[in-house]
């Protein structure tokens, strides 16, 4: 699958943390629903793999990432479960290597010229650019457009969705990031309705 294929349409990732295996369908279907394309459950907790299993394999029309990839041994993990890309805060050449190995599509994460040339170098012309609003946020990406136009950013990591308009005009921004849609509070209440409207609200962004 190609990385731009992943968002079917939309232009933002919702990044998820939960530990709640029973509400993973009924969140994914709800982000589908409300027109976002695609999920990235972040490895932060324990039930991160049990929830894109049951993402995977109950609601298929989601195209279903696995974030916050850290060690080379996570990538055949998230594969197993059925993952469909990976992402990370950064990179390392053994987490690279493992992903290229098992063809997994990586946004890999930059927050330098040098990292950003260094992926690049190795084929990523889709990054990650975090944590975005601490590393520089729009002046930042502005700045590096002009010496690195090759490269296209999804920035995450303190955007809202105000911020994610503006970060959406930029030419060299793909997509948005972030775990505003998807807030703990409305997670762990469930509250499936509130998290459509926002959603909604994020899949209508950078049209
Ligand atoms: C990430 O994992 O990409 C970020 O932690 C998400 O950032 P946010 O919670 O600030 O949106």
């Amino acid at each position: 699958m190609e990385l731009t294929e992943v968002l079917q349409g939309s232009r933002v990732i919702p990044v998820v943390v939960t530990d709640d295996i029973d509400s993973a369908v009924p969140l994914a279907e709800c982000l589908y629903e409300a027109g976002i394309g695609t999920i990235e459950i972040t490895l932060r907790t324990d039930a991160a793999l049990d929830v894109i299993r049951q993402i995977a394999a109950e609601v298929p029309q989601m195209v279903v990432g696995a974030g916050s990839l850290r060690e080379a041994e996570h990538v055949a993990a998230v594969k197993s479960v059925g993952a469909s890309y990976g992402v990370a805060p950064g990179y390392t050449d053994a987490l690279l290597d493992a992903a290229e190995e098992s063809d997994l599509p990586m946004i890999p994460g930059a927050a330098s010229p040098s990292e950003m040339m260094h992926l690049y170098e190795r084929g990523y012309a889709l990054q990650k650019f975090f944590p975005a609003e601490v590393a520089g946020g729009i002046p930042f990406l502005k700045a590096v457009g002009a010496p690195l136009p090759e490269l296209s950013f999804v920035p995450t990591g303190g955007i809202d969705a105000r911020l994610a308009e503006e970060y959406l005009a930029l030419p060299n921004v793909l997509a948005v990031g972030g775990s505003w849609l998807t807030p703990k509070k409305l997670l762990v209440a469930g509250d499936f309705e509130a998290i459509g409207k926002l959603a909604a609200d994020a899949a209508r962004l950078g049209m």
